[in-house]
């Protein structure tokens, strides 16, 4: 007997949950994106971590950036008939059939990372950081670095419809308003990866006269950063000086980099989504615990004024 989205918080399902397995015997499914990024390896490391500190069977499945992998990989899952699936959703829509699938099977999902736009009910929670405020938050700091001189940014955007790559550029978007001297010039995505970061910039600073014309790149995460201040440095540029760096991860590359000078900001997303799923899913299938729809993970802000070296060196050894 385990608690399901049927039979959660009825009084049979409590009263049968002491004779059932607990929670550290689950066996869960985790479809995993792919390896696009520093982060999205630390986020694997730690939650095979948690998982064998917690005793938890996890099963993890690689998509290769593609949602369809993803798809077959929690229909593999739902025949194998785990306990739980965690999904990090490549991109926000095209969930519900398989979703539904899991619901009938009674197996509760929770989306790490990324948010989908499917209803509520298909889901457990969704382990996320409040993308929309990240990209507030990098874009206050560009407000409030460039005062009144007039700014031209470029913006590396994450992977087409995912989550991310919407939410950040909104967020980014809704500092800049009623700052009309600062304005973006050109956007294009980088996918995540530290390579198309660095060719797209190359092909903006092409584009921009030999990137003179640019003040700052605003890039969705941090590897796509990396990629663009070689790009810059390659061009004969300095990236932190000439041109403005701010980005989201807080991974160890980027502190390095502020470390030297080579860029100015990021904002900080955990890697670990998988120790607060657990937690909900342990008490949902224990005694039917219902855990709030989003269980919203920290966003910090880190400049040049933090020790970025210091920073570097506590978060090396972290599995980024
Ligand atoms: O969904 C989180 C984003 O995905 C991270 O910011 C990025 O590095 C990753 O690939």
């Amino acid at each position: 007997m385990k608690c399901t989205f049927a039979t959660a918080g009825a009084v049979a399902c409590l009263a049968m949950a002491a004779g059932m397995a607990m929670a550290q015997d689950m066996t869960v499914g985790f479809s995993q994106i792919g390896s696009e990024s520093g982060w999205r390896a630390a986020e694997t490391t730690v939650t095979q971590q948690e998982a064998q500190t917690r005793g938890i069977d996890l099963k993890f499945a690689d998509a290769q950036q593609k949602q369809e992998n993803q798809i077959k990989a929690i229909r593999g899952f739902i025949a194998q008939g785990v306990d739980a699936i965690l999904i990090a959703p490549v991109v926000a829509t095209g969930w519900d059939a398989v979703l539904e699938e899991a619901k009938e099977a009674e197996i509760p999902v929770v989306l790490l990372d990324r948010q989908i736009e499917a209803p509520e009910e298909l889901y457990l929670t969704a382990v996320t950081s409040d993308q929309v405020y990240e990209g507030k938050v990098a874009g206050d700091w560009l407000v409030g670095e460039v005062g009144d001189a007039d700014c031209n940014v470029v913006e590396l955007q994450g992977t087409t419809g995912s989550s991310p790559a919407i939410n950040r550029k909104a967020g980014f978007e809704q500092a800049l308003e009623g700052h009309d001297n600062i304005r973006i010039t050109r956007s294009q995505t980088g996918d995540f990866t530290r390579t198309k970061g660095k060719e797209v910039m190359e092909s903006f600073i092409k584009a921009e006269g030999g990137g003179a014309n640019i003040c700052a790149v605003y890039a969705h995460n941090d590897d796509m950063a990396v990629g663009a201040i070689q790009a810059i440095k390659e061009a004969g540029l300095n990236p932190g000086t000439d041109i403005k760096i701010v980005s989201i991860d807080a991974v160890p590359d980027i502190f390095l980099a502020m470390a030297s000078g080579e860029a100015n900001a990021t904002v900080e997303l955990t890697p670990n989504m998988a120790g607060p799923a657990f937690d909900a899913l342990a008490a949902f299938i224990n005694d039917g615990t219902e855990p709030p729809k989003w269980i919203q993970t920290e966003s910090k802000l880190y400049t040049q004024a933090d020790d970025p070296q210091a920073v570097y060196e506590a978060k090396k050894d972290l599995g980024y």
